[in-house]
């Protein structure tokens, strides 16, 4: 299989309550186990969404550049990194979901204040950003749904 992913961050549209948040990991996690798609959803306090997506290409940005960019639910997507890779960092899990802090996104995004230069934001390559998510979802409670098995080894996560 040509395994892709693809990691993006956005921000929730109006409120985005303990109800709406059930009725989209309900929706996700069907759909993605369907598309054999695994994966991580970070979500913050404030509307601040992180997720990434794994599985099959064609199926990954289907569901990113097709569903999710045009939901109306959120606004100001932004791809942080996409293309092929040779694990699952989250197999196991259809749409895993976990609270973070404000600052936990920045750090994980690299976002720091604005040095002498104005720059804000220095993202990782993609094998640090994930190792990175991978150690911040295995140091607290993840809400994973039913666990269910897909095509690849299951994570220390699983
Ligand atoms: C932050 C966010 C993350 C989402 N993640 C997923 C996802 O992983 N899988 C999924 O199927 N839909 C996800 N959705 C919902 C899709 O954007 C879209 O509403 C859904 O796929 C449409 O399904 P439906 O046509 O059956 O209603 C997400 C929406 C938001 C706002």
């Amino acid at each position: 299989m040509d395994l892709y992913h693809l990691i993006y961050q956005s921000q929730a549209l109006g409120e985005f309550g303990e109800a709406e948040l059930a009725a989209l990991l309900r929706r996700g996690r069907t759909h993605n186990q369907d598309a054999n798609i695994s994966g991580v959803l970070l979500h913050t306090t404030d509307g601040r969404f992180l997720q990434v997506l794994e599985g099959p290409k064609t199926a990954v940005r289907h569901l990113y550049y097709h569903l999710i960019l045009s939901d109306t639910r959120h606004f100001h997507c932004q791809v942080i990194s996409e293309g092929s890779c040779d694990r699952r960092s989250f197999a196991g899990w259809a749409m895993g979901c976990r609270l973070a802090q404000l600052a936990d996104l920045r750090t994980l995004l690299g976002e720091a204040p604005a040095d002498d230069l104005g720059l804000t934001h220095r993202p990782y390559p993609r094998p640090q950003l994930l190792a990175l998510l991978e150690g911040f979802v295995a140091q607290g409670p993840v809400e994973t749904g039913q666990a269910h098995a897909l095509d690849s080894q299951p994570t220390r996560h699983y």
